[in-house]
This record gives C-alpha cells, sequence and structure tokens, in this order.
C-alpha cells in the first residue's frame, strides 16, 4: 500500500482539476464516457462474456413488466443521483444500465486480478470471498437478518446470503435495498432460485425499516457513487437499523491503493468522465465519519490490490 493517502488525480491537486476542466468540456466528456465504455465491454468480451447476449435474455425476460410492481411512487431522488453515471446520461435510472450493469457486475473482479488467467467467475469469487473473508471475524455468531444496501442487479446480496446462509443452520432472512427500481426488476428476475426475501425500492438514507432489525449490513462498490453527505446519511441509517453487536461492512476503491494511484492517464480519464461524485469519495475519511456517528471502528484491510474493506460494528 502505498503511503499516499489518495490519487493525484482526485481532490483539489493540480492534476485533478485540470481532469475535471477537460471533463467538463461536452465533446471531450463525450469521447471520454464513450471511450470509458468500449473499456468495459472488451474486457468483458475478452473473457467470455457476451455483453449483448446478456442484453438480449433481459430484454426478453419478465424484467420489464416487474417495474410497476417493484417501483415506490413516494421516492423522491436526490439531485445528486440524477446526474448521467457510467456514460448513461439517465444514470442508473434507466433499462440500458440495468440490463448493462449484469455483464458489468460480472467482469468486475476481472480488472483485479488482470495478470492472472482466471475465468471471469472465479475473479468474481475471489472479490466477494475477499470481502466475506474481512467481515467474518466482526460477524455475530447467529446471523439471521442480512441487509445489502446498493444491491444494484444483486450480484453482491446474493454472494453475501450464501456465504451467510453456508456457515450456519438456520435460515437467513437477506434483503436488497436499491435506489433503482430497473436495476431491482433485473435483481429480482435473475434471482431464479428466490434466495432473496425481499428487493426493495428505497432510499438508502431513510427506510422503513424498524431500528435494530439486521445482523449485518453491507454497502458494496456504492460509496464512489455518493456525495460524502449521503454517505454519511446512509451510515446513520445503518447504525439505526444495525442489532448492538451487528456489522458494517464496506467495500469499495482504496484511495490508497498504488495500482489505483498510478493509474495511467487514459485510464483515470476514462473512471473520472464516469463517476461524478469521485473527488469527494476519494478525500473523504471514512473511518472517522463512522466513529464520530457512533460506531466502533473495527479495522480496514486492503482487501486485494485494487479495493479495501472497511468494518465497523454497532455497540452493544
Ligand atoms: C455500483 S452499484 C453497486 C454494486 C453492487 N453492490 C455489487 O457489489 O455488485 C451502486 C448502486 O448503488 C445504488 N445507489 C446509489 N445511491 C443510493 C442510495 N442513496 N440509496 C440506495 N441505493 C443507492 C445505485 O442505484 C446502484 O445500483
Amino acid at each position: 500500500m502505498a503511503d499516499k493517502v489518495k490519487p493525484d488525480w482526485t481532490g483539489n491537486d493540480l492534476l485533478s482539476r485540470f481532469v475535471n476542466l477537460m471533463i467538463q468540456t461536452k465533446p471531450i466528456y463525450r469521447l471520454m464516457t464513450h471511450q470509458a465504455r468500449q473499456v468495459i465491454i472488451n474486457t468483458a468480451e475478452k473473457n467470455g462474456i457476451s455483453w449483448q447476449g446478456n442484453c438480449q435474455t433481459l430484454e426478453k425476460s419478465p424484467a420489464k413488466s416487474l417495474l410497476g410492481q417493484i417501483m415506490n411512487p413516494d421516492i423522491v431522488y436526490p439531485d445528486y443521483y440524477l446526474v448521467p453515471f457510467h456514460a448513461y446520461d439517465e444514470g442508473n435510472l434507466c433499462w440500458k444500465a440495468a440490463f448493462e450493469a449484469v455483464p458489468a457486475t460480472q467482469s468486475l473482479g476481472l480488472r483485479v486480478w488482470k495478470n492472472e488467467d482466471l475465468t471471469w467467475q472465479e475473479a468474481q469469487k475471489r472479490l466477494r470471498a475477499s470481502f466475506h473473508q474481512v467481515l467474518e471475524p466482526y460477524s455475530p455468531p447467529e446471523v439471521k437478518d442480512v441487509l445489502d444496501i446498493g444491491c444494484s442487479v444483486g450480484v453482491s446480496t446474493k454472494a453475501l446470503h450464501r456465504y451467510y446462509s453456508q456457515r450456519q443452520n438456520n435460515p437467513i432472512n437477506t434483503i436488497g435495498l436499491d435506489l433503482s427500481p430497473y436495476m431491482l426488476a433485473v435483481a429480482k428476475v435473475t434471482d431464479e432460485q428466490q434466495e432473496i426475501s425481499q428487493w426493495v425500492h428505497g432510499l438508502a438514507e431513510k427506510t422503513d425499516f424498524a431500528d435494530n432489525s439486521f445482523d449485518v449490513i453491507t454497502i458494496q462498490f456504492v460509496l464512489h457513487e455518493l456525495p460524502r453527505h449521503a454517505a454519511t446519511a446512509i451510515f446513520k441509517e445503518a447504525l439505526r437499523l444495525l442489532r448492538p453487536g451487528g456489522v458494517l461492512g464496506i467495500v469499495d476503491n482504496n484511495p490508497r491503493s498504488e495500482v489505483i494511484q498510478n493509474l495511467p492517464p487514459a485510464l483515470f480519464m476514462l473512471m473520472k468522465s464516469t463517476e461524478p461524485h469521485s473527488d469527494d469519495y476519494y478525500t473523504f475519511n471514512v473511518e472517522e465519519a463512522l466513529t464520530r456517528l457512533g460506531f466502533e471502528y473495527q479495522t480496514t484491510v486492503p482487501s486485494d490490490h485494487r479495493h479495501r474493506t472497511i468494518v465497523a460494528t454497532k455497540p452493544v
């Protein structure tokens, strides 16, 4: 891990401000986001993930017909969410983003171990296992209720559910929560064995769950999509929802990762052009925020050479 706390291409550094200026230039932004998409699609296709095939299967699935049933009409989307993400003008609020999230999530592990000859399934398994392994020593011995915040199309949720289910005999009640009803519709149709109890359309900052209702809450690859005020509000809500002794696990890009700090300019330009809240994320002291809110901060572990896992518990 590097001594530097964050990459120079984030925050208020000169390089970061220069990159932001380039991104704010419309034709350059368009070019960047187009390129960023191509990098992700090429990684997937090169590793046997059919981008088009996945999207066509979902197009023919009942996903679209589930939207009305999943959508909570009382939701008011915050401004930070209503901006382009991942090269989609409508951010996470469209079918294209939701359908393409399946092959994009499948590829997630491939960029981590790109020098190893892993299948995407092996890389995905390793990515999730490296997170569960860090959570394990802080998890309550008996886990009944699990919440995955920002579950997207449900890949993190199913892996989490299976991890805690194989660890003990009693059944686990797992819920996936997301602000995009499109992502949730895809999560629901791809939950073929109906392992997950509920897919909930909700704002993580203000949920309808009762106090002290979960033993484990996770926030996986969500923080980098949030401004810090939203992340802080979500931590506060997680503290309310956890039972005393319950555990919060967060995994995301590691600002101290040498790989991330030394990304070639083309790649960090691409990354920043598709992730509008990057500067806020990379300069946010998550551990300090958790402690200030009343969590017992436990550990931060570089769970692989690009990501870090942060664990905090609710005081007993
Ligand atoms: C990159 S995806 C998460 C990926 C997923 N957890 C995984 O590991 O495969 C981020 C998700 O966070 C959701 N999200 C962002 N802000 C949110 C909020 N305030 N409340 C609930 N979900 C939110 C987005 O809709 C998106 O689906």
